[in-house]
């Protein structure tokens, strides 16, 4: 069976640029497609922008820097996928655009032995693969957000995954990028989400309804519970978009009102107030650390 060697990644957001990062550190051959051909050099600097972070850190040194940065090449087009052994989906949380890129990735740009896989968060991995004529090659591997720091991965094979295809995607995951695997089954949200994102909401209707502050919602779950970040915080990393998404996708799967996203979500979603990667969430990363007010 072909060792993964050469990946692809789709969509140059938080994750995306996450994921070219942990397989270029692993040394293997990666590239990147974006939407647009402005978006290429986004991309390019924002993987540079969080390899410099590291290396300020300490995390990476100089050499490592520069062997990481050479190994990724950046596209608009989707063709150049056409020799990738594994291509990750990383685009926006939104069901449709993921059914259509996989059916383009199907139908005439990738290998037939290629694996295709997801990094949803909350979309059921067949309704992917059922977008394509090989289901059996599509699996689900969500990795976690910073992906440099994080061990986990879920893989998640469909009803119609091959054994082998879900194998191989474990020894990519393990072997290869050194990350620790849990398997689980297809349902939304996988485990973490289906256990996190109701803790999430509950803090965004504690917020809504006035319990207290963001700040002391988040200082409550660090001082008493040794979280290392408060839920509001972490809604705000995850990007409250994407929050939203995955809460409506479990609402969906499961019609539990615990899963249902509240108003307050939904406003500042629509305000454009998603969180740290616009600057302002439930706090203000412009001047770090203020709350937003409720
Ligand atoms: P993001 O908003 O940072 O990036 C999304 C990327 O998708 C952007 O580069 C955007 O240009 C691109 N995009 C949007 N619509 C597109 C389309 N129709 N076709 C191609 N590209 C398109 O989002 P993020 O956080 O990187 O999430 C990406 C995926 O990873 C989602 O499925 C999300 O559920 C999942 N995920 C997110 C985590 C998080 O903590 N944010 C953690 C684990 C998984």
């Amino acid at each position: 069976m072909r060792s993964v060697e050469r990946v692809g990644v789709i969509g140059s957001g938080l994750m995306g640029t996450g994921i070219a990062e942990a397989c270029a550190r692993a040394g293997l051959d990666v590239r990147v497609v974006t939407t647009t051909t402005g978006s290429t050099r986004t991309a390019r600097q924002r993987l540079t922008d969080l390899v410099d972070r590291q290396v300020r850190k300490g995390q990476l040194t100089e050499d490592q820097r520069e062997r990481v940065v050479d190994s990724v090449t950046y596209t608009c087009d989707l063709d150049g996928m056409a020799d990738r052994d594994l291509v990750v989906e990383a685009i926006v949380e939104r069901e449709s655009a993921k059914v259509e890129l996989f059916a383009k990735l199907d139908k005439s740009v990738t290998r037939d032995d290629a694996i295709l896989a997801t990094n949803t968060s909350s979309i059921p991995i067949v309704r992917l693969a059922c977008a394509t004529e090989r289901p059996g090659r599509v699996v689900g591997v969500h990795f976690f957000n910073p992906v440099s720091a994080m061990p986990l991965v879920e893989l998640v094979g469909s009803l119609l995954t091959d054994a082998d295809v879900l194998d191989q995607t474990e020894r990519f995951v393990t072997d290869t990028l050194g990350k620790q695997a849990i398997r689980c089954r297809d349902r939304a949200g996988f485990v973490v989400n289906a256990l996190l994102i109701p803790y999430l909401l509950s803090a965004i209707r504690m917020l809504e309804s006035g319990y207290a502050t963001a700040q002391e919602i988040d200082r409550a779950m660090t001082l008493g519970c040794a979280h290392p970040m408060g839920p509001l915080s972490l809604a705000d990393l995850i990007g409250l978009d994407t929050t939203a998404a995955i809460a409506s996708a479990l609402y969906d799967e499961f019609k539990e009102p615990l899963y249902s996203p509240p108003p307050l979500l939904l406003r500042m979603v629509e305000a454009r107030l998603l969180g740290r990667k616009s600057g302002m969430g439930f706090h203000d990363y412009r001047r770090a650390g203020v709350p937003m007010p409720a």
